[in-house]
């Protein structure tokens, strides 16, 4: 058991003590700062995350006003919230919590993502603040990616210069995260369902983030000895055990460093989370005093 368990729960900790000063300072100039929940349909994994979400922001003294909407809500329900919180200049950070209702296609719920104000996407889901990221300008980025760029930091691992491997492909954490670590100057592969050969892939790097949803799938003999592995994943095992994209016990044995699951990137992209919501509300003053 060689590999530093990488503690992302008293990571999250820190960054929101942190924030916590930054909240002081927006309420000593009368701004609060808010977050809105869209919350639709029955997902009981999206009722878990959200109770979490909200908690953090009671905590860090951030108002969260959580909208509930049930499995029969379709698209233009959505977009009715979403229009009136856009308006709302209580709310500084949406969210929009995925999955939506199966009555709402891919197609609307790509719609009604790209319909919030990406001034106020503190998800960083929408198209404007994914193409900031891509052409390296400031905007929000995606909690889980930011959060993890942040564990490696914690790791004492420098990206500059390093084989990085990002397992997963999705605009809410592959694509992002393969961007931050670029930003990064790592030189960086993405391997997704049509990659040969991954393991080789994934032995290369001195970086791996595993971000499929497939229970215990980066095997130790997958692992270069002293990587930094990063574990997305939040599966369920055939015994109803919570486990990660990584097989931890035996990768333990080889990397360098590795993060825990449950409490490694969780804790982490509600942290991203309430950075997000903190610095929307900052921009919002720094804006209207015409700083931006
Ligand atoms: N569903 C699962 N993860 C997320 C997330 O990070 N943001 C949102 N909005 N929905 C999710």
């Amino acid at each position: 058991m060689g590999a530093r368990i990488l503690d992302g729960k008293a990571l999250s900790k820190q960054v929101r003590a942190e924030l916590a000063v930054r909240v002081d300072a927006l309420k000593a100039r009368g701004v609060t700062p808010g977050l809105a929940v869209i919350l639709a349909g029955d997902d009981p994994a999206s009722a878990v995350y959200v109770r979490h979400k909200e908690r953090a922001a009671a905590a860090l003294g951030v108002e969260a006003f959580t909208v509930r909407m049930g499995e029969d809500a379709d698209a233009a329900a959505v977009q009715a919230e979403i229009d009136r919180l856009n308006a709302d200049p209580a709310v500084h950070g949406i969210l929009v919590q995925l999955p939506l209702p199966a009555g709402v296609s891919a197609d609307e719920t790509a719609a009604l993502l790209t319909s919030v104000d990406p001034d106020k996407d503190v998800d960083g889901f929408h198209p404007v603040n994914l193409g900031r990221l891509v052409a390296g300008l400031d905007g929000f980025v995606a909690c889980t990616p930011s959060g993890c760029m942040r564990l490696i930091a914690e790791a004492g691992v420098d990206p500059a210069g390093k084989r990085a491997v990002v397992i997963g492909r999705s605009v809410i954490v592959g694509k992002p995260m393969a961007l931050l670590l670029l930003q990064a100057n790592a030189t960086v592969t993405i391997c997704h369902s049509r990659t040969t050969d991954l393991a080789a892939r994934v032995r290369e790097a001195d970086i791996v983030v595993a971000a499929v949803g497939r229970e215990r799938m980066v095997k130790a003999d997958w692992v270069k000895p002293g990587a930094v592995v990063i574990d997305v994943g939040m599966n369920r095992d055939a015994a109803g055990k919570l486990c990660g994209d990584v097989d931890t016990a035996a990768v333990a044995e080889v990397a360098g460093a590795l993060t825990p699951v449950p409490g490694g990137v969780g804790p982490m992209t509600i942290a991203g989370l309430m950075t997000n919501v903190v610095r929307a509300a900052e921009r919002r003053i720094s804006n209207a005093a015409g700083l931006r």
